[in-house]
C-alpha cells in the first residue's frame, strides 16, 4: 500500500521466535502487513535459538512476502548460540535494517534502534557498586542506553521512533510477575527517549505484558510481543499499527492522548495508535 495523504502506517511486532520449523508461520501476517502499512518494525527475538538457520527460515518467509521497508533489532534470544553477527547478516542480505545503535530513515519518519538490557526500574535500578560483574552488568545497559542517545541525536526527522527489545519503562510488564521485572527492562533506557522527545516507543520481551503505556513525560511505550497483542487483541492479526505524520501534525482526534499531553506542556501528539 503506497503511503497516503501524508501519512505514514508503522506496522510492529515482536517475538516472534522463529525456529527451524516456522517456515510459513507468519505468512498472513506479512501479508496484511504488507497490504495496509508502510513500513515494517521487528524489536527483537526474531529467532527462538539465535540460530543462522533459523534466521534463513525467518529471511525466506519475509523476501517472499514483505514488500515495505522493514526495520529491526536483535532480541535476547538472537544471542543465544553466540550467532547474533550472521543472524544479523542473513537478515540484512534480505534487506532488513538491523539496527544497533544505528538509524534508518523512510517516508520523512526517523527510526533509532538498540537491543537495550534489563537491569530494572527507578529507585529499584540496580546501581554500579560492589563487585565486577555487577558494574559490568549495569555498564551494559549504561552502554546500551548511550547508543540509543547518540541514535536519537543524529537523527533530523521531525517524528522520531525509538525501538528497543526490552522495555524502558514499568507500565508496559504489568501482568508478568514482579519478581522478574528487573530483568525485562532498565529505566536507564527511557532518559534518552524523554530527551529526544520520540514520538513512540516499540519494544517487546515482556510475553505476558501489557500492550500500552506512557512515559513519565507521556509518551507513547508500546509492548508489541506477539503474545501480548493475540492475548489482548485476540480479534485482530498480532501486530500494531500506528499512523505518523512526518510533517508534525496529529493524524486523527486522538483528544484524550492530545489533551493529556498539552496538560503536561507538550506538543500535541502526532501520532495515533491503529488496531494491529
Ligand atoms: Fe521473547
Ligand atoms: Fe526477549
Amino acid at each position: 500500500m503506497a503511503m497516503t495523504n501524508d501519512v505514514v502506517r508503522v506496522a510492529a511486532l515482536s517475538d516472534i521466535h522463529y525456529s527451524k520449523s516456522s517456515h510459513g508461520a507468519l505468512l498472513p501476517v506479512f501479508e496484511r502487513i504488507s497490504e495496509t502499512s508502510d513500513v515494517l518494525v521487528l524489536a527483537g527475538d526474531l529467532t527462538d535459538y539465535g540460530l543462522a538457520e533459523e534466521a534463513k527460515v525467518l529471511a525466506r518467509d519475509l523476501t517472499s512476502m514483505v514488500k515495505i521497508p522493514t526495520v529491526a533489532v536483535l532480541g535476547n534470544h538472537d544471542f543465544e548460540s553466540g550467532e547474533e553477527a550472521e543472524v544479523s547478516k542473513i537478515l540484512t542480505d534480505a534487506g532488513v535494517r538491523m539496527l544497533d545503535g544505528d538509524t534508518f530513515e523512510t517516508h520523512g519518519v526517523g527510526f533509532a534502534g538498540v537491543r537495550g538490557f534489563c537491569g530494572g526500574f527507578g529507585r529499584g535500578a540496580l546501581g554500579a557498586w560492589g563487585e565486577r560483574i555487577i558494574k559490568e552488568f549495569v555498564h551494559e545497559a549504561v552502554n546500551e542506553a548511550l547508543k540509543l542517545e547518540s541514535a536519537l541525536a543524529r537523527l533530523n526527522t521531525s517524528q522520531r521512533i525509538a525501538i528497543l527489545h526490552y522495555a524502558p519503562i514499568r507500565d508496559t510488564l504489568e501482568g508478568e510477575p514482579l519478581e522478574i521485572y528487573p530483568f525485562l527492562g532498565s529505566s536507564r533506557l527511557e532518559e534518552p527517549l524523554t530527551r529526544f522527545d520520540v514520538t513512540a516507543v516499540f519494544h517487546g520481551h515482556a510475553h505476558k505484558g501489557k500492550p500500552e503505556g506512557r512515559t513519565a513525560t507521556g509518551i507513547p511505550v508500546y509492548n508489541v510481543a506477539q503474545h501480548v497483542l493475540q492475548t489482548c487483541y485476540p480479534d485482530r492479526p498480532p501486530f500494531r499499527l500506528l499512523e505518523v505524520r512526518p510533517g508534525g501534525e496529529p493524524v486523527a482526534s486522538d483528544e484524550a492522548s492530545i489533551t493529556e499531553r498539552r496538560h503536561r506542556g507538550r506538543r500535541s501528539s502526532d501520532r495515533v495508535p491503529v488496531d494491529g
